[in-house]
């Protein structure tokens, strides 16, 4: 009994509908949120992107026909009505943005008749995720959903419009192209016409926007879309969208104002509100918060008290220091009584980064202490110790004694656990900062050898340069993060576009020419024929969006995200292919021939 529009046309949208179109007649349509029949009255509630609208029926008033339509309309049918707009008769619902007006309906049309939804459209669905994201076309009918998504595309276009008028010039790059220099691994696409030869997809776009640079598009900007194949958290996803661009003739300097301009334009234009950012260095942000992305909401700093405990009997102490590593602590206020299972917990935590264990010191409120530790101190080393934490009665100290990146990966993560526990992640503060004065490289274990912190065609300062060989560890880069609240929204550099420094860079990177030219060739050709000196930066827009929706995780903020295993619930992504679709690529598959025996054994 579904209808066509019929020449019907929509008006306005639910929620355009205000106080001042009393007295006028409108055409809505969308779907059925709730129906109400009272008999004689049939009270409906009708749900557009834009809100709700109460659309009454009232029997006597309407065709007899239409009575009975509306009677039987069920939730998420789409419907057009013709209404009046009137002041609500019954009480005014705050709730809504129309909460003061209903529209007394005329006419009715059914456009498509609804299944049951598996779950309510509604906001604040306590649904559970993975259901939602199978029929993720009907949970972005949720009012929250839609609302980040709404205000992505708003944070979007804010971004388009600031780099406009700033005289960047946006351009595309392809999605089928060559290993980049990001360092994660590469998703594969195989080609058909050059069977045995793979593209890869963009970790970024990050060698094109530099070749544009040396074509004279001298500010590039481009929302693009990039991926890694990694391993997923709440903040990553395998395909994510980066706001990128890249400048001519500028310094580090330069990029960080346009782009605190334009976050300070962003913030203003989609929340209202005005954000400082502040700025710190590499060394001081892991000092002072253990993290290269610190979030700044709340103190909790780490104290080193290596000094303090240097001549301690405290083995655990004396060991780490003997060994160059480094004694620092943390003080969360006010946690002295915490329960002593609450507290292994903690420690149990930090051994997931590491940590062999971790000391405390638990301030009773009486001034007695309780700790793991205090039998191998001195009374007057434990009074130097807790003064130089700042440590009050109640107060609750943790130390960990270890290499100094591990002591900082530590307590960096327990300072931010901590901080959950207490409360103090106040969602509605934005706390800006940049990270400046990178290290150059940084050493990887698995690998055994120096890799780039950022990526190989980043510029060292020049002050640094002289240790590239020597001591390459020491070298720090002209490279920024913008961090927001311990979230890594962004990264860039200022490039390397000499090519004396960049062979320097690819030596300390333990690459061999030929293999810098296999993989960058283009690049480093193109820097022959007159680059000029460049910069640039890329933020991540899903976890922007993320953190200005005030949600936890990326998928909230992406119309069609995938789940931790890289797949796509709703779509069955990835998915096998018709063999004679691998035949065409000449790919011949070692697991699939295993699956199949596996399922001949299920029979
Ligand atoms: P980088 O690798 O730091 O820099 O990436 C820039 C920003 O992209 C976001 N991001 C992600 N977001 C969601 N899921 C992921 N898997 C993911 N990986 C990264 C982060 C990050 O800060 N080409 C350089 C930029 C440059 O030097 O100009 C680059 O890609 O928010
Ligand atoms: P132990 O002597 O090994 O029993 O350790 C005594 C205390 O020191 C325990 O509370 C341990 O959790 C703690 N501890 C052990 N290793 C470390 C470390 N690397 N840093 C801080 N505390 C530690």
């Amino acid at each position: 009994m579904t209808e066509s529009m019929q020449g019907l046309k929509r008006t306005c949208r639910c929620a355009e509908v205000s106080t001042a179109a009393i007295g006028n007649q409108v055409t809505v349509m969308g779907w059925v949120q709730k129906n109400r029949n009272m008999g004689s009255m049939v009270f409906l509630d009708l749900r557009d992107r834009s809100g709700i609208l109460q659309v009454i029926f009232e029997e006597g008033k309407v065709e007899k026909e239409v009575f009975e339509k509306a009677g039987k309309l069920r939730s998420e049918y789409v419907i057009a009505v013709v209404g009046t707009v009137a002041m609500r008769s019954g009480a005014v619902n705050k709730n809504l943005i129309t909460g003061e007006i209903e529209l007394l309906a005329e006419k009715l049309r059914i456009l498509s008749e609804a299944e049951t939804p598996p779950f309510p459209i509604e906001e604040n669905s306590k649904t559970k995720e993975d259901l939602r994201l199978t029929y993720r076309y009907l949970d972005l009918r949720r009012p929250d959903i839609q609302k980040n998504l709404i205000m992505r595309s708003k944070v979007a276009m804010e971004v388009r419009k600031f780099l406009a008028q700033e005289g960047f010039l946006e351009i595309e790059t392809p999605m089928l192209t060559k290993s980049t220099p990001e360092g994660a691994r590469d998703y594969l696409v195989p080609s058909r016409v050059h069977p045995g030869n793979f593209y890869a997809l963009p970790q970024s776009p990050q060698i094109f926007k530099q070749l544009l640079m040396c074509s004279g598009y001298d500010r590039y900007f481009q929302i693009a879309k990039c991926f890694r194949d990694e391993d997923l958290r709440a903040d990553r996803q395998p395909e994510f969208t980066q706001i990128d661009m890249e400048l001519s003739f500028v310094d580090e300097k330069e990029v960080m104002e346009i782009n605190e301009r334009l976050l300070y334009q962003l913030f203003k234009e989609v929340l209202g509100i005005e954000i400082p950012i502040k700025r710190m260095t590499w060394q001081e942000a892991m000092d002072r918060f253990g993290s290269d992305k610190p979030d700044m909401r709340f103190g909790m700093e780490l104290v080193d008290v290596s000094e303090i405990v240097k001549d301690c009997e405290f083995t655990v102490f004396h060991n780490a220091l003997e060994q160059g590593g480094s004694v620092r602590g943390i003080n969360a206020k006010g946690q002295g009584s915490m329960a002593r299972k609450k507290i292994d917990a903690l420690i149990d935590f930090a051994k997931g980064y590491g940590a062999k264990g971790l000391a405390y010191i638990a301030i009773q409120k009486d001034g007695s202490i309780k700790s793991s530790f205090a039998k191998f101190m001195k009374e007057e080393e434990m009074i130097a110790l807790i003064s130089a934490m700042d440590g009050e009665k109640g107060d609750l100290l943790f130390f960990a004694a270890d290499k100094k990146k591990l002591v900082y990966d530590i307590l960096g993560a327990l300072r931010v656990k901590m901080a959950e526990m207490m409360g103090l992640l106040d969602k509605e503060q934005f706390e800006f900062v940049w990270i400046t004065e990178f290290p150059l490289l940084e050493w990887s274990e698995e690998e055994n050898r120096f890799v780039a912190m950022h990526h190989p065609f980043t510029m060292p300062m020049e002050e640094d340069l002289q240790y590239i060989d020597s001591d390459p560890g020491r070298v720090r880069a002209k490279a920024y993060d913008i961090v927001l609240n311990g979230t890594e929204l962004g990264g860039g550099s200022v490039r390397i576009f000499q090519n004396d420094i960049q062979e320097k860079m690819f030596e300390a990177l333990g690459f061999t020419k030929e293999k810098a030219y296999e993989q960058f060739g283009f690049l480093l050709n193109a820097f022959k024929y007159g680059v000029p000196p460049h910069a640039g930066l890329a933020y991540g827009l899903d976890r922007l969006v993320m953190l200005m929706a005030k949600t936890d995780s990326i998928r909230d903020v992406i119309a069609f995200p995938k789940i931790k295993d890289a797949s796509c619930l709703m779509s069955e992504a990835p998915n096998i292919v018709e063999k004679k679709q691998l035949t065409e690529l000449g790919i011949t598959l070692i697991e699939q021939e295993k699956q199949i025996d596996f399922l001949s054994e299920k029979g």
